[in-house]
């Protein structure tokens, strides 16, 4: 099978190692990659929110299956523009990763679907603003509509601060990005969070085995929300029904839920979830794989990737094998560029990177925001940088061995946080 995978983090990194250990691959390739990507993929440096580029690149390469990486993309419709050009595509149409790209859609799904999420109310006033504060009291949740890469999200027990966001939100104030107009304000919901993904082909669920990620910046769950500073996976403190309480009551109400309004959802279904005392609820829907849960789920999994996906982009899933999984464990510790998540630095250099592949089979890196320069340096070119990545017996040992590595690195300025996986891991 010729691949073509379209991103440039660690997450498509993550994918583009999975295929590249995968018998079924014979030929791999990556838009627009990284440096860590080009060590098992031709690269193409193609604007990937260009879906005729994209689908152009599919045709001209002979792939026979594309899978789309990041958001954007999908929610600009290039999984579309593929699979116009007759090229099976992993990952769903604009329509249906507007799941992802609106807070308010995937709330009414939610609702259609009867699936547990937070109460919530979609306000476009400065009035409706107050009284959805009012109602719901502290700490408050509110929420940007749009896509914000995970840092459109405000927690805070702060009234004036929960305030100022939502404004900004709707366009009333001075915020970041482009205002949707609309803001999402949501009951908090208490208790750990679980990122649980389902291959999905519209029809048929296969959920995979679950991770748990770290948003904020800084040990302790301390400092502003990020894309994810590290992730681990099984979870030894779950319950052993989980995943199949969640296929039930949320992963295959929402795809039927979907399929029944016209807009099938096929690709990765991403439930992020808290589970809370009074049982299971969503907090978000994401429309492809999780970064940085990616690099430990496909770490663990022995099924090998391109059939899987290929059968999800088909609607051959209900014929599909069951998944094999690695009983270890699998810790990913992200290295984030200086001042990330606020306005990153980048052009610092990376060293380290053949020690961690010398010293232990057991870890490695997965490249995120990295650049090669002509003189052969690799540098940072983003605000996560590197996604260290090791697997052990259980989750103490992947822990250790991912530091180990992380600690062999260098990068002026950078850092991570020490906590990944270890209340988990029992320390
Ligand atoms: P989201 O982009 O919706 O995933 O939100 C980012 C992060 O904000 C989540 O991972 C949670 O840590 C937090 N969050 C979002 N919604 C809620 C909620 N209703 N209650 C508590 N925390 C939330
Ligand atoms: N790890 C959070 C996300 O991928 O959205």
């Amino acid at each position: 099978m010729n691949v073509l995978v379209i991103g440039g983090g660690a997450r498509e990194h993550a994918l583009c190692r999975s295929f590249s250990l995968d018998p079924d691959v014979t030929s791999l390739h990556c838009a627009p990659g990284n440096a860590g990507i080009a060590e098992v993929a031709e690269l193409h440096p193609v604007d990937i929110m260009d879906g005729a580029a994209v689908a152009d690149l599919a045709v001209a390469l002979g792939a026979d299956l594309v899978v789309v990486g990041p958001e954007a993309p999908l929610v600009a419709g290039v999984a579309d523009a593929v699979r116009e050009r007759g090229i099976d595509c992993f990952g769903p149409s604009r329509e249906a990763a507007a799941l992802e790209g609106s807070k308010a859609f995937a709330k009414d799904v939610m609702a259609g679907a009867g699936v547990p999420t937070a109460r919530s109310y979609v306000c476009t006033t400065p009035e409706e603003i107050d009284a959805a504060l009012d109602a719901f009291g502290a700490p408050y949740v509110v929420k940007d509509d749009g896509l914000a890469a995970g840092k459109g999200v405000v927690v805070t027990s702060d009234e004036a601060a929960a305030r100022a966001h939502a404004l900004a939100c709707v366009g009333a104030g001075a915020g970041d990005g482009e205002p949707t107009g609309r803001v999402v304000i949501e009951e908090f919901l208490d208790g750990p969070e679980v990122s649980l993904f389902a291959v999905t082909d519209g029809r048929t669920v296969v959920p995979l085995q679950p991770a748990q990620d770290f948003k904020r910046a800084l040990d302790g769950d301390e400092g502003p929300n990020t894309g994810g500073m590290g992730a681990y996976s099984p979870l030894p403190w779950a319950d052993a029904g989980l995943v199949a309480e969640v296929e039930r009551s949320v992963l295959q109400p929402t795809v039927d839920e979907m399929r029944r309004r016209g807009t099938p959802f096929a690709g990765l279904l991403y439930a992020g979830l808290a589970i809370t005392s009074r049982g299971v609820r969503v907090i978000e829907f994401n429309a492809r794989f999780g970064d940085p849960e990616t690099q430990v789920v496909l770490a663990r999994l022995r099924t090998p990737l391109a059939a899987l996906l290929r059968a999800a982009a088909t609607g051959q899933l209900a014929a599909f094998p069951e998944l094999r999984w690695s009983e270890g464990a699998a810790v990913t510790v992200v290295v984030a560029s200086h001042n990330y998540p606020d306005t990153p630095r980048t052009g610092d250099v990376i060293t380290g990177l053949d020690e961690v592949a010398e010293k232990d089979e057991h870890a490695y890196v997965l490249h995120a925001g990295t650049r090669r320069e002509d003189d052969g340096r690799v540098v940072s070119a983003g605000g996560r940088v590197l996604s260290v990545t090791a697997t052990g017996a259980e989750l103490g040992a992947a822990r250790e061995r991912a530091y180990r590595a992380v600690d062999r690195l260098g990068l002026e300025g950078s850092h991570h946080r020490r906590d990944i996986a270890a209340e988990a891991a029992g320390l």
